[in-house]
């Protein structure tokens, strides 16, 4: 999703266009930078570019491209403009499509104040009826901040952003060039996250804490906060205008971990990486001692209800958290979708802890969930993988993965960790409950297992395999009971967003009740069996299928005397307990190979971002 970073400082241009390269692990369709450089006009170089290019009088200039930031930087590198000065900005279409003219910076009519903007102004339309006369060259919802600032200039910088941002709702990280002021970059910043940095000769914004460079003084913006950044210094003022002091913010950390090495792509390192990552998300929480420095004991003794909440393939942790939770505690556990909880009538119970799953910690429905769940007087937990990331500033407890980053935009290692995660937090419930600390190391102790066993099974040509026989479906179904079919739908996702192939995750028993009377010779049913009690109802629900020629490719444990499947996975020898870390590695290889194999790009899926920022 949209990205910003922002230089003042040398080499301005390039350390911008630096910067939102690393953020395009987030998914963008267009990018942008503005610098100042006074000298900087329409030269005889630039009339290819003329569509691209914005040069005002005032030293202000605008460069912009739709699609890959590779196109932007052969642009820049053309004309190689210098300046001690610059923000860029990684857009991912919300109001309107991807452009050149959608794309950021924008600019008010005379050029004078330049934008990006991160978020959504939720009452823009409302705003642009009130600048009369103004014209609008985009279909956006930030245009309107530049047009806004420059419409209401009072000859005060500070005071005229202040009233602006006073009127925007919605959410917003702005990163602001005043032409007059070219040695500072103007920051507001409300409900989407924010960092500001500086040393000695450089001052620094950047949306994303895990990809700002490393800086002596960092600060994480908190809400309603405009910081003011020039090279050496930054004044941070609340929405009075007071000047305020920020926490120097000391828990930095640079992940390194952004090689492709030896892989194709970033999707298939990660799934090559779930063992170690299980492993490591392991041992940080593998005693009591450890667990309850993040999450206290007495915390587990009040909950007698559990809510789990997440987007995505994290509502998908979420349910096999569910699964965990009252199997192995027999606490009720509820599962919801962050974006359908926000609007429903939650009735909150006493002592309900709410669980937030969130990969990048930064998804604007989990997040407002959580401050919601607040609301409720409810105590609140997330599991995440970034650290800093915006969720840990709302929570009451935090538990980190520490699955390494994820650069593909199809979360894979990072699922793995969070149900491992939930393993363990079952664990700690029972131990709780029954006073025996040493289920937690146990518990651990089965979970490094498991990654072994995850590391020795090679699938590698059987995934091949069912890729090369799915890749020209029109449609898929995928269907099992009670666990498998929570593990069935993260495996429909996975296929969906990066092969583009229709895929549906059914509970098996409810197949017959509607959805059957689309399986016909052609489609592909992948069954998921995995728990043995469950072997003759999903098997009987496999064989309706097949009795109507539907292709069925069953994943099972159990042992099979049917042969009128299409093809029979015998899954490894692992407890069922466990069944589903090892089975989702087939899904994810799978649906990596069926995208390969169909010429997309696995890791970069059309129209997804890697961080969904905006509700
Ligand atoms: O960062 P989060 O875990 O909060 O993200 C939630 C979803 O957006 C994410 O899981 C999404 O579904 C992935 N593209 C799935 O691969």
């Amino acid at each position: 999703m949209c990205g910003i970073y922002g230089i003042v400082g040398d080499k301005a241009v390039e350390k911008t266009l630096q910067g939102i390269k690393k953020l395009e692990y987030r998914g963008y369709d267009s990018a942008g930078i503005s610098f100042f450089n006074y000298e900087f006009k329409l030269s005889t170089d630039i009339p290819k570019y003329l569509k691209n290019i914005s040069c005002f009088k005032n030293g202000l200039n605008i460069i912009r491209e739709e699609g890959d930031i590779s196109k932007l930087e052969k642009i820049i590198n053309s004309l190689k403009p210098k300046s001690k000065l610059a923000i860029g900005h990684t857009r991912w279409a919300t109001h309107g499509k991807p452009s050149i003219a959608n794309s950021h910076p924008h600019h008010s009519e005379n050029g004078d104040w330049v934008v990006v903007h991160n978020g959504i102004i939720e009452n823009y339309i409302e705003l642009k009826q009130e600048l009369k006369g103004l014209k609008f060259y985009s279909e956006t919802d930030s245009e309107i901040v530049a047009k806004m600032l420059s419409y209401n200039f009072d000859g005060d910088v500070l005071n005229t952003i202040k009233n602006v941002c006073s009127r925007l709702n919605g959410s917003y990280a702005l990163a602001i060039l005043y032409a007059k002021n070219p040695n500072k970059i103007y920051v507001a910043k409300s409900n989407s996250p924010c960092v500001v940095g500086y040393s000695k000769d450089i001052g620094i914004v950047c949306s994303d804490i895990s990809s700002i460079e490393k800086i002596e003084n960092l600060y994480v913006l908190p809400n309603q906060t405009i910081a003011e950044v020039s090279a050496g210094n930054i004044n941070f003022f609340d929405y009075n205008l007071n000047k305020i002091e920020l926490s120097k913010f000391s828990g930095f950390t640079i992940d390194s971990s952004e090689e492709l090495g030896k892989y194709s792509h970033f999707m298939l390192k990660e799934i090559n990486e779930i063992p170690t990552a299980i492993e490591k998300t392991v041992v940080d929480y593998n005693t009591i001692e450890k667990i309850r420095k993040s999450l206290p004991k007495k915390v587990i003794k009040n909950t007698k209800e559990i809510l789990i909440i997440g987007c995505g393939t994290a509502y998908h942790a979420g349910l096999m958290g569910k699964r965990l939770l009252e199997e192995v505690c027999g606490i009720k556990t509820d599962v919801d979708i962050a974006s359908e909880f926000r609007y429903k009538n939650y009735v909150p119970h006493k002592n309900t802890l709410a669980i937030f799953v969130s990969q990048s910690g930064e998804t604007a429905d989990t997040i407002k969930a959580v401050k919601l769940c607040k609301a409720y007087g409810l105590t609140t937990v997330a599991i995440t993988n970034v650290k800093n990331s915006s969720i840990c500033f709302e929570v009451d407890y935090c538990l980190y993965t520490n699955a390494g980053k994820e650069v593909a935009v199809a979360s894979t290692k990072a699922y793995n960790c969070q149900v491992a995660m939930f393993y363990l937090m079952a664990a700690y419930f029972k131990a709780v409950s029954i006073d025996q600390d040493n289920l937690i190391f146990e518990e651990a102790k089965q979970l490094v297992d498991v990654a072994k066993q995850i590391k020795s099974n090679k699938i590698n040509n059987i995934c091949m395999d069912i890729a090369r026989e799915i890749k020209d479906s029109k449609s898929l179904y995928m269907i099992g009971r009670t666990v498998d079919y929570y593990l069935s739908l993260e495996a429909s996702l996975k296929l969906k967003e990066i092969s583009y192939i229709h895929s549906e995750a059914y509970p098996a028993g409810e197949l017959k009740h509607g959805t059957i009377s689309l399986i016909d010779n052609d489609t592909f049913v992948f069954a998921f069996l995995t728990q043995k009690h469950l072997k003759d109802k999903t098997i009987n629900n496999a064989v309706e299928v097949a009795s109507r020629g539907g292709k069925v490719i069953l994943f099972t444990n159990q042992k099979i005397e049917n042969t009128n499947f299409y093809k029979i996975v015998n899954l490894p020898k692992l407890s069922e307990f466990y069944m589903p870390l090892l089975l989702v590695t087939y899904t994810q290889l799978i649906a990596y190979y069926t995208s390969v194999y169909l010429g997309n790009n696995p890791d970069k899926p059309r129209s997804l971002a890697k961080s969904v920022t905006v509700e």
